[in-house]
C-alpha cells in the first residue's frame, strides 16, 4: 500500500521511512512549512534518495496564522497559566493537508514520528479519524517490531549507516525541539531534570533580557474584532498589515527584545508530567495587547463567561488535540461572538523581556464612560445611590457575620 509519512529531514523519520519502504510500502513524503527555519529543499533530495516516490512541501504559515494563530490569541488560550500552546496551534493544519494529500494520492496509510508517551501523536491521529474516519495511521515508535529494534540514538545512527542515510549532525543536541512561526520547544534530553537551568546557548528565538537593546521600542497595534490589523512604528516608520506579515514583524521586534522565553513543568493529555521550555516571542506581544483591549471594550459579565469557560475549554481542546471536533466549534463561535467590540489600538512599550501598556483607545467602544468613572464630576451615579448598593449587599453578608460570632468566631 501507499503511505504518506510526515517527513522532517531528520534521523528519525529518515530511519522510519526506509523502515516503512521495507515492510513493503510505497512512500510519500509530505512537509508542512509552518515558519520554522529549514532547507526544505535539502530534505526533499534527502526524502527522494533515500527512497520516497513522491514529496510534498507544503506552505500552510497563513492559514496558521489566520485558522489557528489568531482565533488563540482571541480567546487568550493558555495552557496551565504559562504555555501559549505554540505545538498544538499547528497540528491541525499540518494535519489537515496531510489528510487531503493522502486522499489525493490514493494513500489508505499515514505515518508520524511521535513518540508513544506523548501529546502529538494523539493530536495528529485525532486530527486524522476525524477528517479521514478510515484512515490507517502507522505509528512506527509504536509498533513493537520498530521500537526493539530502535532502542537509542546509536541504533538508529547503525540503521542509518546500513542503509546510505545521510546524518548530517552526529551530534545532536541534548533536547528535542520543535519549531513553528509561532513557537519553538525544547523538551527531553538534559531538560528532563526540571531542576536543570538550561543552557544560556539553548535559546534560539530570543536573545536574553542582559543582550537585548538599552533603549525601548514603542509601537501601537490596532486589532478589529479582536484580531490584529496593523501594527505601527514611529521609531523606524513601519507600518505593517497582511495577517502573516504583522505576525513576523512582531516576531522580529520580540526577539530582538528577548520578549517570550518560559519554563514549566506540565501536565500532558496522557497524565506524565512534563518539563518543556518556550519561546514565543510575537505571540507573547500580542497577549499582552489583546488583554489590555478587552478590559476597554468587553463587558464585565461576557467577560467572565469567556474567562471562566471558553478560554479555558478551548486552550484544554487545543493542548489535546481535539480541535476537528463538535465542542470546538461550539466554543470558537462563542469566542468569535465575544469579539465584537475589540476594536481599536494599544500602544506598547518593548524593553528588556518585558512588554508594558503606555495606553488603549478605542473608536467603537461604548462601555467606558469617563464621566461616569471620573472620582471628580458628579456623574449620573448619586452617593444615595452607592449607599444602597452597599445595603442590599451587606443583607447577607451580615447574616454570615453574626453567625460567625456566635459560633465563637468558626
Ligand atoms: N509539550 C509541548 C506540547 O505538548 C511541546 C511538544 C513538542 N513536540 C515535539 N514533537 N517536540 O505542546
Ligand atoms: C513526542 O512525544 O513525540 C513529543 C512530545 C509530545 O508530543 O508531547
Amino acid at each position: 500500500g501507499k503511505v504518506l509519512l510526515a517527513y522532517s529531514g531528520g534521523l528519525d523519520t529518515s530511519c522510519i521511512l526506509v523502515w516503512l519502504k521495507d515492510q513493503g510500502y510505497e512512500v510519500l513524503c509530505y512537509m508542512a512549512d509552518v515558519g520554522q527555519e529549514e532547507d526544505f529543499e535539502a530534505a526533499r533530495e534527502k526524502a527522494l534518495k533515500i527512497g520516497a516516490t513522491k514529496v510534498f512541501i507544503e506552505d500552510l504559515r497563513r492559514e496558521f496564522v489566520d485558522e489557528l494563530i489568531y482565533p488563540a490569541v482571541q480567546a487568550n488560550c493558555i495552557y496551565e497559566g504559562v504555555y501559549l500552546l505554540g505545538t498544538s496551534l499547528a497540528r491541525p493544519v499540518i494535519a489537515r493537508r496531510q489528510i487531503d494529500i493522502a486522499r489525493q494520492e490514493g494513500c489508505a496509510y499515514v505515518s508520524h514520528g511521535c513518540t508513544g508517551k506523548g501529546n502529538d501523536q494523539v493530536r495528529f491521529e485525532l486530527a486524522f479519524y476525524a477528517l479521514q474516519p478510515d484512515i490507517k495511521v502507522i505509528a512506527p515508535w509504536r509498533v513493537r517490531e520498530f521500537y526493539d529494534r530502535f532502542q537509542g540514538r546509536a541504533d538508529l545512527l547503525a540503521y542509518a549507516s546500513e542503509k546510505g542515510i545521510p546524518v548530517v549532525q552526529t551530534t545532536s543536541k541534548p533536547w528535542s525541539t520543535d519549531e513553528n512561526l509561532f513557537h519553538i520547544s525544547y523538551e527531553a534530553g538534559i531538560l528532563e531534570d526540571p531542576d536543570v537551568t538550561p543552557p544560556v546557548d539553548m535559546w534560539k528565538l530570543t536573545v536574553a533580557a542582559e543582550d537585548a537593546p538599552n533603549t525601548p521600542e514603542r509601537i501601537t497595534i490596532a486589532f478589529e474584532k479582536g484580531i490584529p490589523v496593523k501594527v505601527t512604528n514611529k521609531d523606524d516608520g513601519s507600518v505593517v498589515t497582511g495577517s502573516l506579515e504583522i505576525f513576523m514583524y512582531l516576531n522580529t521586534l520580540a526577539r530582538k527584545h528577548g520578549i517570550g522565553r518560559v519554563d514549566i513543568v506540565e501536565n500532558r493529555f496522557i497524565g506524565i508530567k512534563s518539563r518543556g521550555c518556550y519561546e514565543t516571542p510575537g505571540g507573547t506581544i500580542l497577549r499582552v495587547a489583546h488583554m489590555d483591549l478587552e478590559g476597554l471594550t468587553v463587558d464585565r459579565e461576557v467577560r467572565a463567561h469567556r474567562d471562566q469557560h471558553l478560554t479555558p475549554a478551548f486552550s484544554n481542546i487545543l493542548y489535546n488535540g481535539l480541535y476537528y471536533s463538535p465542542e470546538r466549534s461550539f466554543v470558537t463561535s462563542s469566542i468569535t461572538s465575544s469579539q465584537v467590540t475589540v476594536n481599536g489600538e494599544v500602544r506598547l512599550k518593548l524593553y528588556k523581556a518585558h512588554v508594558s501598556v503606555e495606553g488603549r483607545s478605542s473608536a467603537t467602544e461604548q462601555l467606558y464612560d469617563m464621566e461616569e468613572s471620573s472620582m471628580d464630576v458628579q456623574g449620573g451615579l448619586s452617593p444615595q445611590d452607592s449607599e444602597g448598593f452597599i445595603k442590599v449587599q451587606a443583607i447577607r453578608i451580615k447574616k454570615w457575620g453574626e453567625s460567625v460570632i456566635r459560633n465563637g468566631g468558626k
